[in-house]
């Protein structure tokens, strides 16, 4: 049985068990939320031993260079000694300013001491000083998150409460949803739903700064419309900008949100399309914008996994 050594303790790793569960059953605080490789939250630092390359993935190369893994996805079948992220992963951040956008969207500025290398679209891990750590997208060139609040939601009920002042921690930026200049004239094509519209509207100000010159179409969907949120910015922004469409999608209205883009744009070949949210509805638009002839690597995705409360 492979052993995992984290700070002067030797831990049995079961056959098949992640680095994370043998950590947490040992009573070791590990922050983590998804547990399925995708928040990034569960991320360490190996110092000796073999890492298994599954564990890696969707790491930034600079990461993998240094040894970091993501706990959820080690299973380790060697010797291992692992450490917490050290201060070049995270940086410490102040929550400067909270903003209700809309009856349960919160947006959340934060600054940061150190310049954080982001684009806006990419995601950042949140840890609060006892380790709770949550992912959220960025919607802007300063550090500005949306958070939906979940009934009982540990973080974004937090958040709710908190005031501008409190410290807190960041880790990242990971993700590759985000405006790559190069092709302006690129159909580009943004489609999320409830606070998926962080990291599109983030992506969508990032084009427009960089003066993409082809059509873009953002298709912000909610149940009704109480799940709308930056309605008067994004049609000021359809205003100035003649090849900026907005289309706010309310599926009690216009019905479910991929029959509405299947109906309006039949053939994407040539087009870029990124899509944001709700995992369930991020892998139909997938699908949809896949069969409509845009090349799957034109097409960004980040599905906003819950955390798994185990
Ligand atoms: C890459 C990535 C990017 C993300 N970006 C954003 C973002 O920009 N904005 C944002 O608001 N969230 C985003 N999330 C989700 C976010 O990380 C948290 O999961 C979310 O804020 C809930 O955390 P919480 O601590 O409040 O709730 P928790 O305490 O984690 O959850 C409480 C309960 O609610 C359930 N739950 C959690 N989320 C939902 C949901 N959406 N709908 C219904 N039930 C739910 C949980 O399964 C649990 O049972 C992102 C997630 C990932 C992986
Ligand atoms: S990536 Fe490991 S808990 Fe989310």
């Amino acid at each position: 049985m492979p052993t995992l050594h984290w700070e002067g303790q030797s831990l049995a790793v079961a056959p098949g068990q992640t680095a994370l569960d043998a950590l947490l059953g040992a009573g070791v605080s590990i922050p983590h939320s998804c547990r399925a490789g995708a928040c990034q939250s569960c991320l360490l630092q190996a110092t000796a031993g073999e890492i298994p390359p599954s564990s890696q993935q969707g790491l930034k190369p600079a990461l993998i260079a240094q040894g970091y893994l993501l706990a959820c996805l080690c299973r380790p079948e060697a010797d291992l000694h692992l450490t917490a992220p050290g201060p070049g992963a995270r940086v410490p951040a102040l929550i400067t300013k909270l903003t209700w956008l809309s009856d349960s969207v919160l947006q959340v500025h934060l600054t940061t001491s150190e310049s954080l290398d982001h684009r806006p679209g990419q995601y950042l891990t949140l840890l609060r000083d006892d380790g709770l750590a949550r992912s959220y997208s960025i919607a802007g060139q300063e550090i500005e998150l949306h958070v939906r609040r979940i009934p009982g939601g540990a973080m974004s009920n937090w958040l709710a409460d908190v005031e501008p002042g409190t410290p807190v921690t960041l880790q990242g930026p990971a993700g590759d949803c985000f405006y790559t200049p190069g092709d302006p004239h690129q159909p580009l094509l943004l489609a999320g739903a409830g606070t998926g519209l962080a990291p599109l509207y983030g992506i969508l100000r990032d084009a427009l700064r960089r003066d993409h010159q082809g059509p873009i179409w953002l298709y912000h969907g909610a149940l009704n419309e109480s799940g709308l949120y930056l309605t008067a910015e994004l049609e000021a922004l359809a205003a100035t900008y003649p090849n900026f469409q907005y289309r706010p999608t309310l599926f009690h209205r216009d019905g479910p949100l991929p029959e509405v883009l299947s109906a309006a744009h039949p053939k994407l070949a040539g087009w870029r399309g990124f899509v944001c949210g709700d995992p369930q509805i991020v892998n139909i638009l997938k699908k949809r914008l896949f069969l409509a002839g845009m090349a799957s690597r034109a097409i960004s995705a980040d599905a906003f996994l819950p955390s798994t409360l185990k």
